[in-house]
């Protein structure tokens, strides 16, 4: 049960020097070599899918969302997600997941992407990609990929590198054929 006191709201620049620390007290330092964080640095992440959890006005939970390109299909990269130690398992980290996949889903987006535990994502609606489908700029177990779909079959559309969108080529417009 979500405490009542704690409040979600998306994300803004004010968040951003309590988020970073958020994310250096849950991953460390060796966040900046993760293949989810190189392909971050790609371009900005979408504010308006991103979510913060306060409690007593303080940020205790982060999760974010950056659109990607996979050849020619498009999709969002949930992450990182993190929630501070002391308010851990009270379904903050769940919701926020639940927030940014919605806000996804009312943007018009097909499917959202990650790399993270599946005991945790399984029963969020992720499930594996199918193995070699899906490669990331770095190494990673491929049993951590994961997709959950919002428009059912979204996801067979994604195969390829993962990539910021915003360093893929622009989709060319459908051209008629004479
Ligand atoms: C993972 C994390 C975001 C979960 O946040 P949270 O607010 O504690 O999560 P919730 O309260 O919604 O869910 C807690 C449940 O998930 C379980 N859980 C937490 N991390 C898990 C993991 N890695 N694998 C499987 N289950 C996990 C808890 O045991 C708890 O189970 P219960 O409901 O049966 O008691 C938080 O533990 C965290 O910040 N971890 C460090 C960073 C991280 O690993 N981020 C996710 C990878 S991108």
């Amino acid at each position: 049960m979500i405490p009542a006191d704690v409040v979600f709201m998306p994300e803004s620049p004010a968040h951003d020097p309590a988020i970073e620390h958020i994310n250096e007290e849950a991953f460390g330092p060796g966040r900046f070599a993760r293949a989810a964080y190189r392909i971050r640095e790609g371009g900005p992440h979408e504010r308006a899918l991103s979510f913060v959890a306060l409690r007593g006005g303080e940020v205790v939970g982060s999760v974010r969302m950056t659109r990607i390109a996979l050849g020619e299909g498009r999709a969002l990269l949930l992450g990182p997600l993190a929630v501070r130690p002391v308010h851990k398992n009270l379904g903050i980290g769940r919701r926020l997941v639940e927030m940014a996949v919605v806000a996804g889903a009312k943007a018009g987006w097909g499917a959202v992407l990650l790399v993270g535990d599946e005991p945790y994502y399984g029963p969020l609606g992720f499930s594996r990609i199918p193995r070699g489908r899906v490669t990331m700029p770095r190494p990673v177990d491929p049993n951590r990929l994961l997709v959950r779909e919002i428009v059912p079959g979204a996801a067979a559309g994604l195969t390829g590198e993962v990539m910021h969108a915003d360093l893929a080529k622009p989709q060319e417009p459908a051209r008629a054929v004479a």
